[in-house]
């Protein structure tokens, strides 16, 4: 079987506890926007998972929960493979020999493990080096063409590209496209926290989750930080202040948006109201999403099913590139 006609879409999400508004509007929006036109593969990412150690428990359990995540945002079986990870075992085995042509130097200076070292200076594994090249399995394995992601993982998305071309110009052939990132009309995303710096993130504890109950919700909203309120008429806005004005772009209307950026610069704004308006926008948009997410996560069976179904579709592309790799490698069984 050749490549399908359709350019192929690859991208995964962690499975680090529930899904955010972040990942949702930086990447599962895009997901469910594409299945229609494109051959779609979305995994859970659960071996990247591993980097942190979590529980075996735990990492059941945020495997499920996304699972329901997903479906929950649209994702739809029949137009998509939807599938865990660690079910493909032929991108282990395409991590392998990618890691080979991978250089230290290269994996030390990509900027998402110099931040984690420096957040976990104790836990400087080895997964956590290579985690490009995993990533970077996860796309070739299928040929992707395209990569619907965050802006956070644009450098990933590049190293992958990287790995791509180096593995044609070593072996002469032209087995890998360039896999490129997503862009659907609107640019490249990256939601903030609540916390008044950098992005929205599992581990930041500065989420909203799409599960979360409008109580908390609102809790956690009129929680966030802000600042004293500008003195002067136009004056420029604090960086936790330009993260609430960039989450209510994202949830709340257009008018909602300019009255307050209107309040702000006559320096009328207060910040209880524009809170209060954005926990209440925030809890209608995530509505639907929770109901959902609810009904899925109850259904194991259900869940189950899905999983195995997802994992039959992707596994037809899986095995037919890393036959061709072998082959190209050299890694032949004499008998
Ligand atoms: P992860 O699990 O950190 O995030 C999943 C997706 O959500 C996006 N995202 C955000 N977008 C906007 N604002 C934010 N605050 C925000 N936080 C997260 C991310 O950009 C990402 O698209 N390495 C990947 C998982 C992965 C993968 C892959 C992705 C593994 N293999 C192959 C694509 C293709 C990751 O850690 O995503």
């Amino acid at each position: 079987m050749g490549k399908s006609t359709k350019p192929i879409v690859v991208s995964g999400i962690r499975s680090t506890g529930h899904l955010h508004l972040g990942n949702y509007l930086g990447a599962l929006r895009n997901f469910v926007a594409m299945q229609e036109t494109y051959q779609c593969y979305f995994f859970i990412a659960d071996l990247h998972s591993l980097t942190t150690h979590p529980t075996p428990d735990h990492l059941q359990d945020s495997v499920r929960d996304i699972l329901a995540e997903y479906l929950a945002a649209g994702l739809d079986i029949e137009q998509c493979a939807l599938y865990v990870q660690s079910d493909i075992q032929e991108t282990i085995e395409l991590y392998l020999y990618l890691n080979m042509n991978a250089y230290l130097g290269e994996l030390e200076r990509c900027t998402s493990f110099k931040e984690k070292v420096r957040q976990n200076p104790n836990n400087v594994n080895a997964g956590l080096l290579t985690y490009p090249t995993l990533m970077a399995a996860d796309i070739l394995i299928h040929r992707a063409d395209l990569v619907p992601v965050g802006k956070d993982q644009e450098q990933h998305l590049e190293m992958a590209r990287t790995f791509a071309e180096r593995f044609n110009r070593l072996y002469q052939t032209d087995l890998f496209t360039s896999p490129q990132a997503y862009q659907s009309d609107k640019p490249l995303v990256k939601i903030p926290g609540l916390d008044g710096n950098g992005k929205m993130g599992k581990s930041e504890g500065n989420a909203i989750y799409l599960a979360d109950t409008p109580d908390q919700i609102r809790k956690k909203v009129m929680k966030a930080v802000s600042d004293i309120g500008p003195s002067t008429i136009g004056q420029p806005k604090s960086e936790p202040v330009q993260n609430l004005f960039t989450i209510m772009e994202q949830v709340s209307s257009h008018d909602t948006l300019a009255h307050f950026e209107d309040l702000y610069n006559r320096c009328e704004i207060r910040y209880g109201d524009m809170k209060k308006q954005l926990a209440e926008d925030l809890v209608t948009f995530l509505a639907p999403l929770r109901e959902k997410i609810e009904m899925y996560r109850n259904d194991e069976r259900y869940l189950r099913d899905v999983a195995r179904i997802g994992a039959e579709k992707a596994h037809v592309s899986a095995t037919e590139t890393l036959k061709r790799v072998r082959e190209i490698v050299g890694i032949r069984s004499l008998f």
